[in-house]
């Protein structure tokens, strides 16, 4: 029988120049011909995202998870609720009151007004007045409105709390006091990044690139299948020389299109840690984490707000300026963290028994991505 202290297959210790961690990241580039992962002549690089639009039937419900998991509300209307980060900037979250729980779409910063105008000449839209601002209403093909926009005002900064200091590395930053993070909701400080899955994920790939001038940090294939392209990019905006964040988007080839999950920064680990604390304590649903990524190394907790829409906390976030390449690597539910409890099937969805309706129906519509092999590929990674 065969065991895993085999000797045979215990692979050697790396030598002095390996890097042990090779095989868990994506250092590794394109091959010839494989996704640039960019556009040759984007319409507009947008600057950033700026917030994300949900609709909620309950919206008191919403405002009381939305506040034990960090956020501020910076209004309240019968009809609306909008919620934000401690950041100066647009509000993290608009969530109007509808008929049931849904991601409505993403709105994107323009770098000028002027790009507004690029965007609607070159896809037929028109900028419109929006929130003291402008913006210009689009729709990706996956389906979901995408709005633009510019000159929207920001939120005055609000004070956070600063990160706890360590006693790490030599001279100790903290002499007579002790650590003690607070079990109490989270100070987010603001919108990190929106990952979506989607039947039509090539086509919205190279829509975001052509479009929004969005750019790859990392791209994971199905294992065996790396000749069909990539099947999830994790994607930044360009910003040239001045370094954004790893993933302010990512999306990713499913049976059916939707919101996976959204995420939020916070100041250290232990604003992670304890803020989870509290999420328990309250009696919300934990999805995954504590961890750490791969793709953009964050310091992850995942949680479910009452509408089972999912949300992630996170610190410590990669950030990469325009002249880092894709890398690639194969998809799977071990290669989503560093370290960290394995992926749960509360995080993956393949606990939903509505993955396998949507499964169906993707298969019986063909003006999608999905076919045998994508789905038992998908099935492969999110068991291995
Ligand atoms: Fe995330």
């Amino acid at each position: 029988m065969t065991t895993h202290l085999d000797p045979a297959r215990v692979p050697p210790p790396p030598g002095p120049r390996e890097d042990p961690h090779r095989s868990l990241h994506s250092e590794a580039g394109a091959r010839p011909g494989e996704h640039p992962g960019r556009s040759r002549n984007p319409l507009v690089k947008v600057a950033g995202l700026a917030w994300l639009e949900f609709e909620k039937p309950d919206l008191d419900r919403a405002g009381r998870f939305g506040t034990d998991f960090g956020f501020t509300v910076a209004d309240r209307t019968p009809e609306t609720l909008v919620l934000r980060g401690r950041q100066a900037a647009a509000a993290c979250l608009v969530v109007r009151r509808g008929p049931r729980a849904r991601f409505v779409g993403p709105a994107f910063q323009a770098a000028e007004r002027g790009d507004l105008d690029r965007l609607a000449r070159g896809t037929g839209g028109t900028v419109a007045a929006h929130q003291g601002g402008h913006a210009v209403l689009l729709r990706d093909p996956s389906g979901f409105p995408v709005r633009v926009v510019h000159g929207v005002p920001e939120l005055p900064a609000l004070p956070g709390r600063a990160p706890l200091p360590l006693n790490f590395g030599t001279g100790p930053a903290r002499a007579n006091a002790t650590q003690r993070p607070a079990r109490r909701p989270a100070e987010i400080q603001r919108l990190g990044h929106v990952v979506l899955g989607t039947t039509r994920f090539r086509a919205a790939l190279d829509w975001y690139l052509d479009t929004l001038g969005l750019i790859v940090s990392d791209f994971l294939y199905l294992d065996g299948q790396r000749d069909r392209g990539p099947a999830m990019a994790f994607i930044r905006c360009d910003l040239g020389s001045v370094p954004a964040d790893h993933h302010t988007l990512a999306m990713g080839l499913q049976p059916h299109t939707g919101y996976l999950h959204s995420a939020y920064q916070l100041t250290d680990i232990d604003e992670v840690a304890a803020s989870g604390a509290y999420l328990r304590e309250r009696g919300y649903r934990h999805a995954w984490g504590l961890g750490r990524h791969i793709q953009g190394s964050q310091i992850f907790d995942y949680w479910r707000d009452p509408d089972r829409l999912m949300f992630e906390h996170y610190t410590d976030g990669d950030v990469f300026d325009a002249a880092m390449e894709p890398g690639w690597a194969p998809l799977s539910a071990s290669g989503l963290a560093q370290w960290g409890p394995r992926a749960t099937a509360e995080f993956t969805g393949t606990n939903d028994p509505r993955v396998v309706v949507a499964a169906i129906k993707a298969l019986a519509d063909k003006g999608n991505e999905i076919d045998l092999h994508a789905l038992r590929g998908l099935i492969k990674a999110m068991g291995s």
